[in-house]
């Protein structure tokens, strides 16, 4: 029998390409947002399209489906809601419309003590994918949708540590999908729970829940082919992918509301103590303490998520494999904590 791939701490996560979809929304001048940005039967602040793929040329169109004022059917948001489609897109000059409405929604629903715990998370989830969204749309030179996407995401990041119950139910708060999205969404939230149980304070958890969730944004300027490439990659197509820290780390610092530490993560979160990460090779001395934990995390993550190129490992396995890996690649201390932290989550 042909043994199956196994993942590596270092097997990037998230080789999965940005859909045609989300590019062409931006080269329309168009955001992919959720639908759940909007209240049911309420007037619509904005246009809001669907994208619609031509089968024959592959061409996206967007059909508005409901404009500036009109109600968002019920009928029409259940029907998004029970199919799984969730994508959206809006004009770009309407995004802080949107993001204001939306977090002035959200604060009121955290603030209310009859919603629950689960509904409170879904809340902040979905702010969580939709900051990350806008960010993996944004093209390089986009610095309003970025800082927009970022303050967002900062908005989101600080309304989730407020959250003690929230936070404390790990179990329920991680996404199953297994898009970059939810990736990040995941790496973020078992971060800014790790990052507790390491003593960290407000200031320096706000940094690593902001730097977990847009680690991989780089991602979006890798070619698809090799992001989505089932086989082994090549040299030339592991240099291309060695290369989203440094390109998410440029297109983040347009933003004003990414801090320095935040920053730091996105840059350095493929370094190995050994000086044999990438995209600098430094040693483990020059690796920022954050940047080391989110790598324990994405790891783990990576490992027990299934790749068009290999198949997901169960827990168990993938904290052996991360003991395996402490050291020379991973923080000790750390992956070690990250498995106490896993096994009471799901306990
Ligand atoms: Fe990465």
């Amino acid at each position: 029998m042909t043994e199956r791939p196994k993942p590596s701490a270092d097997a990037d996560p998230t080789r999965q390409a940005l859909t045609k979809v989300q590019i062409d929304a931006g080269q329309q001048g168009m955001a992919p947002i959720s639908f759940l940005a909007f209240a049911k039967d309420e007037p619509c602040l904005c246009d809001v399209f669907l994208p619609v793929v031509d089968p024959a040329s592959k061409a996206v169109t967007m059909r508005l489906i409901c404009p500036q004022g009109q109600a968002f059917k019920a009928e029409v948001w259940d029907h998004f809601s029970r199919s799984g489609l969730r994508g959206v897109c809006v004009k770009n000059l309407d995004l802080p419309l949107i993001f204001d409405a939306m977090t002035t929604r959200a604060q009121e629903k955290i603030a209310d003590s009859a919603v629950s715990c689960p509904e409170k998370a879904g809340i902040l989830k979905e702010m969580a994918s939709m900051s990350v969204r806008v960010m993996f749309a944004a093209s390089e030179r986009d610095a309003e949708n970025t800082e927009l996407a970022c303050c967002l995401a900062q908005r989101t990041v600080g309304m989730l540590l407020k959250e003690d119950e929230v936070l404390r139910n790990l179990s329920q708060l991680l996404v199953s999908g297994r898009t970059l999205f939810d990736h990040s969404i995941n790496v973020c939230l078992m971060s800014l729970v790790l990052g507790r149980r390491l003593g960290l304070d407000k200031g320096r958890l706000l940094c690593l829940g902001l730097g977990a969730l847009m680690h991989d944004v780089g991602m979006a300027r890798v070619p698809a082919e090799v992001l989505n490439k089932p086989g082994d990659l090549t040299a030339e197509e592991r240099g291309l992918i060695q290369k989203h820290p440094r390109l998410g780390h440029q297109v983040l610092s347009l933003a004003k509301s990414m801090p320095y530490d935040a920053l730091n993560v996105v840059l350095n979160h493929h370094e190995r103590a050994d000086g044999k990460g990438y995209p600098t090779g430094v040693s483990e001395s020059s690796i920022p303490y954050l940047a080391r934990l989110v790598k324990v995390v994405d790891a783990y993550d990576a490992m027990t998520s299934p790749r068009p190129y290999r198949a997901a490992l169960a827990p168990t396995e993938a904290a052996v494999m991360l003991l395996n890996q402490a050291g020379p690649d991973l923080d000790h201390a750390m992956a070690v904590e990250f498995i106490r932290m896993h096994r009471e989550a799901f306990r």
